[in-house]
């Protein structure tokens, strides 16, 4: 059976006490709810993984990072390596997010190099993709996330990419409060189940958690969560408050 995951994505939000504070509450909060079904994982600041994997207990809640560099090591001021960041005791790392491509100008040959070295380094990747409003309004963002997916992790062996997650975040849907429609949510998601299963299999596909990203939250998760291809959620907003973010834990 596949995993249900439910993913924080802290962004550029909270300092390391803040940090500590929040992964606290949350770790207490899951332990008091007795949910065991679900992968728990806060993806904080690189600063803060080490304290938060300290904070937490590690039983229930698992800690990610939200990058890590396109080269395992070397002169490249201001990066963080795929070795640094298991060294931390993170197990996750979220790649591609769609503010890394827009921002920080991740390709999809950074992208090949970052998926690899993080699985080189056994980190789990929740590798992200989704399309922009443009690219929805026209219709198009099948084979644009078609080919997101062809350019990187379908370049994969089976056996690697048997160890990533997928997160499926509507660029127009990220911090918007506009929530994909769970029909469309839905929709999405079982596309690219079959497009794992045209690639590598029908076994492969089924145990492929997929997420839904974009103002997912504590009243949209149950909806969306009861969706069979929908396997969880990458939480921005809603995940830098435990209740909120536990709201969606236990929405399953
Ligand atoms: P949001 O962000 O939940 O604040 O829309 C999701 C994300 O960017 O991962």
């Amino acid at each position: 059976m596949r995993k249900k995951i439910v993913a924080g994505n802290w962004k550029c939000n909270t300092t390391v006490q803040e940090g500590v504070e929040l992964a606290k509450e949350v770790s207490e909060l899951v332990a008091k709810s007795g949910v065991k079904n679900v992968v728990v994982v806060l993806g904080t600041p690189f600063t803060h993984i080490t304290s938060v994997v300290g904070a937490v207990d590690s039983q229930l809640i698992d800690v990610a990072a939200q990058n890590c560099a396109a080269d395992a090591k070397g002169a490249f001021t201001g990066e963080v390596s795929a070795a640094m960041v298991k060294s931390t005791g993170a197990t996750h790392v979220i790649l591609g997010h769609s503010e890394r491509r827009e921002y920080y100008g991740e390709t999809s040959a950074t992208l090949n190099k970052k998926v690899a070295l993080a699985l080189a380094n056994g980190l789990t990747p929740i590798y992200c993709c989704g399309e922009a409003l443009s690219i929805r309004e026209a219709n198009e963002q099948n084979a644009y996330v078609k080919t997101q997916l062809d350019e990187t992790i379908f370049n994969l062996s089976p056996e690697d990419f048997s160890k990533l997650a997928i997160a499926y975040e509507p660029i127009w849907a990220i911090g918007t409060g506009v929530t994909a429609s769970t029909a469309q949510a839905q929709e999405m998601l079982a596309y690219i189940r079959g497009l794992i299963a045209d690639k590598f299999g029908k076994v492969v596909a089924e145990e492929t958690s997929i997420l839904y990203g974009g103002s997912c939250n504590a009243k949209n998760a149950p909806e969306l969560f009861s969706q069979p291809d929908i396997d969880g959620g990458l939480i921005g907003g809603a995940s830098l408050k435990a209740e909120d973010f536990l709201g969606i834990i236990t929405a399953y």
